[in-house]
Formats: structure tokens, sequence, C-alpha cells
């Protein structure tokens, strides 16, 4: 894809889901709105349509596309389901939890999906226009988030135009996603235990008295500084500098509250909206009301930590 293309924006009917339906059979990129953000899709078993995604990005080709299937049955063509992931996928799918789980010999994805690793991430999503998408095609959907590596994930269509205009081909406009944070992703290990390698909507605590994972970075998007906006971002400020765009939280109020009542789903849904925001004022820093670790927190601090983190 060179800079000159044109990237259509058109709402998500059902006309719309047809005509991305037709641009991934031929290889294309589509932006999809998902659940937790929106995707930049192609079709999986492909490996120009696959290239293409990480073009588009700029993405490091050692860094692992999510697989997005219709359900079990799909991903059980990918990937070696355990008994263990057959019952965590019951309950949480479809929705924002992602498995990583052993790659099955003979799978029909194109090799730069795994980035080469013995695994595969797979995730069937719940929301609505995704799942008429995958329903539609007959290949799974590799999707990273639809945005330039290393940015902030986007919560909405224009977010996508923003930092993927010219790149990719279409965007299905959807209005603001849901949950507004990346899926959780869990890890299976041959002991049998699972290994959390993002936080995120689904709440994943640990049997109690069992070890956390050793620190190693498995999943690439956990490097250290990962959406950032581009200026420096102060966590934890009671008060901002007359420098600062403020993120504010329940009372702490700011140039955007991530949610007046102090709710932390509200939070999580608002927290990209308010770093987009934050990216394109002219104040040149950021600063961001602390946050408390409970519940969905956990996964807001973790973004929030890699935001603020200085650029490699
Ligand atoms: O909510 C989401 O998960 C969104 C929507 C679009 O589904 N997708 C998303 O994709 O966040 P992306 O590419 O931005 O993040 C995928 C993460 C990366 O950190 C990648 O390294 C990790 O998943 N990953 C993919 N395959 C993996 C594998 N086989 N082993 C370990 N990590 C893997
Ligand atoms: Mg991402």
């Amino acid at each position: 894809m060179s800079g000159k293309n044109v990237t259509e924006v058109v709402s998500a009917n059902k006309q719309g889901v047809s005509r991305a339906a037709r641009i991934l059979e031929r290889g294309g990129l589509v932006a999809v709105p998902t659940e937790t953000v929106y995707g930049l899709a192609a079709r999986a078993d492909n490996a120009e349509a696959v290239a293409r995604i990480y073009e588009a990005k700029g993405r490091p080709d050692f860094n692992p596309l999510i697989v997005h299937v219709t359900g079990i049955d799909q991903a059980q063509a990918l990937a070696r389901m355990p008994s263990a992931a057959i019952d965590l996928a019951r309950r949480e799918w479809p929705g924002p939890l992602t498995l990583v789980l052993p790659l099955r010999d003979g799978a029909r994805l194109a090799p730069a999906v795994t980035a080469g690793l013995p695994t595969v991430a797979v995730r069937a999503p719940r929301h609505p226009v995704m799942r008429a998408l995958l329903k539609r095609v007959a290949f799974p959907l590799a999707a990273p988030s639809a945005n330039r590596s290393g940015f902030i994930s986007p919560t909405r269509a224009e977010h996508v135009l923003e930092s993927l205009d010219g790149r990719i081909d279409l965007i299905l406009d959807a209005g603001e996603t849901e949950a507004g944070l990346e899926s959780t992703i869990l890890a299976w290990r041959a002991d049998g235990s699972w290994d959390e390698l993002r936080p995120g909507p689904v709440d994943w605590a640990k049997p109690a008295g069992t070890p956390r994972a050793a620190r190693r970075v498995e999943a690439p998007g956990q490097l250290a500084s990962h959406y950032a906006p581009g200026k420096p971002v102060r966590l934890d400020a009671d008060r901002p500098e007359p420098s600062e765009f403020f993120i504010g939280f329940a009372a702490e109020h700011g140039d955007c509250n991530l949610s007046p009542t102090g709710d932390l789903k509200e939070a999580a849904a608002r927290l990209y909206d308010c770093l987009h925001k934050g990216a394109a004022s002219d104040k040149p820093c950021i600063a961001v009301a602390p946050i408390p670790q409970s519940g969905i927190g956990r996964a807001i601090n973790d973004r929030l930590r890699r935001a603020a983190a200085p650029r490699e």
C-alpha cells in the first residue's frame, strides 16, 4: 500500500460489512470495531495480506498478531486447546480474552502471524460488527490494534484515520468501542498453569499463593514504551503544572475526566480518547490523576505506565 491510496470510511451496516468482506477476500486491510479497540484486519491465511498489516503499522516483524475467530471450533483448527483452555473459552468467549496456545501442525496461517513462535494467540470477539464479518468470510482474521506501532490505540474511527489514513483500504465506523482497553492475554503453560501476559477487561486473578510469572518480554506489546502520545506523561499527579494537559479522575476534574463519578469501567473506556486529546492539545506535557489499582484499574495503570515510559 502506498501513501497515495485513499482510505474509505463507511458506516458499519450490512452493506459496509459486505464491502469489508470483499476487500479482505482479495487481501486488503480493513479497520474493524471490536468491543476493546478498533483492530486492523487482514486474512490470516495469506502471507501478502498479513505483510500489509506490518507495513501499514510500521510494526516490527518479531511482534506476532492475534488471530480473531468465530469461536472454539475455528480456534481448534489453529491451536491445540487443552481442556482448561476450552473451559476458559466457554466461559469468556465471545469476549475480550486472548489465549496463547500451542500452534497446531498444519494450521492454515501465514507464518508472519505468529512471527515464527510455536504458539498462536486466538480470540473470539463479541462486537456484533466483527462477529458479522468473521461469519461472512471463510478465514480467520489477523488483527492488531489499528494504530501506528507504539502509539495510542484507537477507540473511535477518527483515531484510526488520524494514524492510518492512506495506508489502509477501509474503516468500518461503529462509533466508540465499549471496553476501551485491549483484551486480557493469558498464555497456557505445559505444566497446566496460565500466565497473564497483558491485563485487560477480563479480570484474571491467579489462585492465591501461585507465584507471579517471571518478567520476560513474551508479548512484545509488553515492551516498556507503548501507547505513547508523543510527549512526556506524568502519573499520580494531584494537580497539573501550567504546561500540562490534565487527565482527571473522579473529583480531580482536569481538561478531560476519565470518570467524574470515579467508575473504573468508564475510565477504561475513556482512557485512550483522553490520551488522544492530550496528544492533540497545544500543551507540551500530559499529567494524569492517580487511578486506583483495583479491578480494571490494574489494566489502566499498566497502559499508563507504558504511555509514560521514555521511548527507546
Ligand atoms: O483487544 C485486543 O486484543 C485488540 C483487538 C483488535 O482484538 N488487539 C490487540 O492486538 O491489542 P495487538 O497486536 O495490539 O496486541 C497483541 C499482543 C501483542 O503484545 C503481541 O505481542 C501478543 O499479543 N501476542 C500475539 N501472539 C502472541 C504469541 N504467540 N505469544 C505471545 N504473545 C503474543
Ligand atoms: Mg497494539
